[in-house]
């Protein structure tokens, strides 16, 4: 929560082995629930007063005595059954404000993150959308928490869908220059059909994928037209979204194929491998279905041919190997969390992933629509991405019309697409949630548009007051205080979410800095203040600013200086 909170909880980790003789106690120190119990609080003479065979407040006295903290907090304060309330002095709570930086130093570890990851030959749509935006704000957290990031963007490009969309179009006749992207689409629908209901032509199919895997020249020739078409389209999507990923990040499950063989070959010599139904399986301990019964992974299958899985182990081994991953993320829906597990647990059997390198599955629930099914169109189909975008755009764009010298396209941009990401952002990723573009869209209320606002605002006040604002020195309002206590804590909370990978809590801090900004607006006057408070003040708005500014770019979401 704020920097002083690791140099507080050392400093009474000390005074429990001074007067008690009991070394390394967490005190577990939180922040104080109420303003009257001063800034933090802790429990930690009750749960000491069994050990140590005393009353708890006794406890929690001879504590107080043995603390030494006078340089940062006023004397500390016992309460109820025997908690210790310690309040910072308001020259700690201005150092804090007055030191917040930039990202911390590199620390000589790369984390992967595979992330976006949508499919050749079809829309992107609002699961794409979620993958991307989470994975963009994560990278950016890592990144600032002082990690190397390395983007992987897992993008399907193979298998049998395209043995049967390239059989389909040789079948037709149909040139694949003349495809544009919904033709793909209709044309993977079409293979699909006839192969649901044709064996002659599945079994086409499933040659042509062989073929393709060995690279034979005219089926390689199309599939890369395909690939193409589609990366052209995902760019654009990036683009409009604000993500920063490239053709460079694009490592396809295409670039697996080679590997694959050898992936099989070493799980065999391992002794890991099983043949079941003509398919090589791996079971791994611990891994049984609903009735008990073992659950394989197929690393290939009986038809010959490899599978997602397959491809997986082999980026894991490339990511270890080649990338020289310390952390590997992997941001994809929760449907998928067993198809992690096993993919975890038989690499790191096979060695292929050390026990020192931490895999995450950062799983993120369903975007729903209005009547609380899975988000689809009216007649059932898939919505895109592209059109809710536009939407959103549009919608911000038609709330700031009446405003008077805004360089609407791009402000109306960074408000809807800003929307869309801080809704995303904003719910524990583990939970599904509803895609409400008013509420989205709301400057009110815990959104990325309310987050802008006061920004914005914000940088009114410091344009207007004219002279650049220098350091925080007066800290006396309880509301200005709490602001302060709350933005010296902005990098320990980014800090925690490139450990729990879970950016809601960066959001909720950022709401809870613009609440507490309301409210010392409200109670402390800047502008019509004077001498050394009115500077102090305006140093405060501009580390609000700062942090507002910073937190939402490591969102993904761009501050306007004005809306
Ligand atoms: N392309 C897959 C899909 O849309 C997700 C890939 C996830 N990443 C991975 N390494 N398997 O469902």
């Amino acid at each position: 929560m704020s920097a002083v909170l690791p140099v507080l909880s050392a400093r009474l980790t000390a005074a429990v082995e001074t007067t008690f003789g009991l070394p390394g106690v967490d005190p577990e120190l939180r922040p104080a629930t109420k303003p009257e119990f001063g800034h933090f609080q802790t429990n930690l003479a009750l749960r000491l007063a069994k050990i140590v065979g005393l009353p708890p407040r006794e406890i929690a006295v001879r504590l107080a005595a043995a603390l030494e903290v006078s340089d940062l907090c006023a004397q500390p304060e016992i309460a109820g059954p025997g908690f210790l309330n310690l309040t910072l002095l308001p020259t700690t709570l201005a150092a804090g404000v007055n030191k917040i930086g930039g990202p911390l130093r590199e620390r000589g570890e790369r984390v992967v993150v595979d992330y976006s990851q949508p499919n050749v030959a079809k829309q992107m749509h609002v699961g794409h959308l979620r993958s991307t935006v989470i994975g963009d704000a994560l990278c950016n957290v890592l990144r600032f928490a002082g990690y190397q990031v390395i983007r992987q963007n897992h993008v399907g490009d193979w298998g049998t869908q395209f043995g049967m969309m390239v059989e389909q179009l040789l079948d037709e006749g149909t040139e694949v220059d003349a495809l544009d992207l919904d033709g793909m689409q209709l044309l993977y629908q079409r293979s699909r059909k006839h192969f649901d209901s044709d064996p002659e032509f599945a079994d086409r199919s499933r040659l042509r994928v062989v073929l393709l895997q060995s690279g034979d020249s005219q089926t390689v020739e199309i599939w890369q037209q395909l690939v193409e078409y589609s990366l052209t389209e995902f760019d654009r999507v990036y683009a409009l979204l604000g993500s920063p990923l490239t053709r460079a990040d694009v490592v396809g499950e295409s670039a697996y194929n080679d590997a694959l063989q050898g992936i099989v070959d070493e799980l065999a010599s391992a002794g890991l491998l099983t043949e079941s139904g003509g398919a090589q399986c791996a079971f791994l301990p611990g891994f049984t279905g609903r009735d008990g019964s073992p659950l394989p992974v197929i690393v290939r299958k009986s038809d010959g041919g490899f599978g997602y899985s397959a491809t997986d182990l082999a980026a894991v081994k490339h990511r270890v190997d080649d990338l020289h991953a310390d952390r590997i993320v992997y941001v994809v829906d929760h449907r998928q969390s067993l198809h992690f597990q096993q993919i975890f647990a038989l690499a790191r059997a096979a060695g292929w992933l050390p026990p020192t390198i931490p895999a995450e599955h950062v799983a993120f629930g369903t975007v729903l629509g209005p009547n609380g099914k899975p988000f689809k169109t009216r007649d059932g189909g898939t919505v895109y991405l592209v059109t809710l975008l536009d939407e959103a755009v549009a919608r911000a764009a038609a709330l700031l019309a009446d405003r008077p010298g805004l360089d609407q396209d791009t402000v109306a941009r960074a408000v809807g697409i800003g929307a869309i990401k801080y809704a995303d952002l904003s719910n524990d990723r583990s939970n599904d949630y509803v895609f409400d573009l008013d509420r989205m869209v709301a400057m009110t209320g815990n959104t990325g548009p309310y987050l802008q606002y006061a920004h914005a605002r914000l940088t009114r006040i410091l344009d207007k007051a004219g002279d650049s604002p220098t350091l925080v020195t007066v800290l006396t309002e309880p509301a200005e205080q709490r602001l302060a206590l709350l933005l010296g804590g902005f990098t320990d909370t980014v800090v925690q979410v490139a450990e729990t990978l879970q950016p809601h809590r960066l959001c909720t801090y950022l709401y809870d800095v613009a609440t507490a900004l309301s409210s010392f607006y409200e109670t402390c006057p800047v502008l019509s203040s004077s001498g050394e408070v009115r500077a102090s003040r305006l140093a405060l708005c501009a580390a609000t600013r700062k942090v507002l500014h910073d937190g939402l770019g490591l969102l993904g979401i761009t501050a306007p200086a004005a809306m």
